[in-house]
């Protein structure tokens, strides 16, 4: 699919739900609450997957919320992998519960995964996502490691609180075959909005200067990779705020509820439930992805109308 800028979309981010069993300080207020009534069923994950291989899919990511709570999520990663034409399945993960259940996920056609670990210290780690367990993140990354499927931990730096292990997670991509990648914290939940617990990118480099860039896996990444002599694993550097990638997207998301959103700082969506039974859902699908928004709008004192976890990470 391409739209009016002539951009390739053909990544697709499915939210699988709203619900979590975390709630992080930065992607959502402590007392919000989530449904399971509004989710999309496994068939309507179906034949939404298939109109959307058929417009040219041809990568999904899993998220949400948090998949794992998705009793059907082996299912719907194997329906998922189904379809020939999608040559790779990811998911991003908190990893609570993950270890035990990725032997499955893996042979059901999952292929590598996302864990959001902002904290390498446990009590941090349990204050800044409200109640989660490290050790549940170390099985899990010890359970990939076992299935041989590649891991990227999505640290987002909040200032004041995790900036101080930076040097941390920096050695463990030097250690290990990991990459590690500090995401700057963008305007979803009140701490979002605050432009002073930001830190950008480029505070990172300064501070390393043996950090040199490489190639990226893929065009399209959002990340810029580095890395210095003796890297088993990469330093990524997401900057959506200080250096925007809105040119090179490639993605568009699926809401839980059955929402298309073309851009994650954007609130314009299309529901596609009304849809689901009508010859013209293609159609519809292929007019929303024409209109994609040029960028986000992080820059204009932005504040999304969904938090994250509503809106799929
Ligand atoms: N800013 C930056 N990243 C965020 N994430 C969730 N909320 C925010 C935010 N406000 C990250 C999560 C997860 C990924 C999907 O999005 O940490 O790793």
């Amino acid at each position: 699919m391409r739209d009016w800028m002539g951009r390739d979309l053909h990544y697709l981010r499915v939210s699988l739900t709203e619900r979590c069993n975390l709630k992080c300080i930065y992607c959502r207020e402590e007392n919000a609450h989530c449904k399971a009534k509004k989710e999309l069923s496994l068939e309507e994950f179906t034949r939404l997957m298939q109109v959307f291989v058929a417009l040219g899919v041809t990568k999904v990511r899993l998220t949400g919320g948090e998949p794992l709570v998705r009793r059907d999520l082996e299912q719907i990663v194997r329906m998922t992998a189904g379809f020939p034409q999608i040559r790779d399945i990811s998911m991003t993960t908190n990893a609570q519960g993950l270890a035990d259940r990725l032997p499955a996920l893996h042979a059901a056609g999952l292929r590598r995964i996302n864990i959001s670990l902002d904290s390498l210290d446990p009590a941090r780690y349990r204050r800044m996502t409200r109640g989660g367990d490290l050790s549940e993140v170390y099985k899990g990354m010890e359970a990939a490691a076992r299935e041989n499927m590649p891991v990227k931990l999505n640290v987002v730096l909040v200032r004041g609180e995790n900036d101080q292990e930076i040097d941390r997670f920096i050695a463990l991509a030097r250690a290990y075959p990991i990459d590690v990648r500090f995401i700057e914290l963008m305007p979803f939940s009140a701490l979002g909005t605050r432009d002073d617990r930001r830190v950008p990118g480029q505070e990172i480099l300064e501070r390393h200067p043996e950090l040199h860039p490489v190639a990226p896996h893929d065009v399209s990444q959002p990340s810029q990779d580095y890395q210095a002599d003796g890297f088993a694993g990469r330093v990524g550097l997401i900057n959506p705020i200080s250096h925007k990638f809105c040119a090179d997207c490639n993605r568009i998301r699926l809401t839980s509820d059955g929402k298309l959103r073309m851009c994650l700082g954007d609130d314009h969506e299309t529901d596609l439930r009304p849809w689901m039974n009508d010859r013209r859902l293609a159609q519809v699908i292929r007019d929303a992805v024409y209109h994609k928004p040029e960028g986000h709008c992080f820059a204009h004192s932005y504040h999304a109308a969904r938090t994250m976890n509503q809106i799929g990470g």
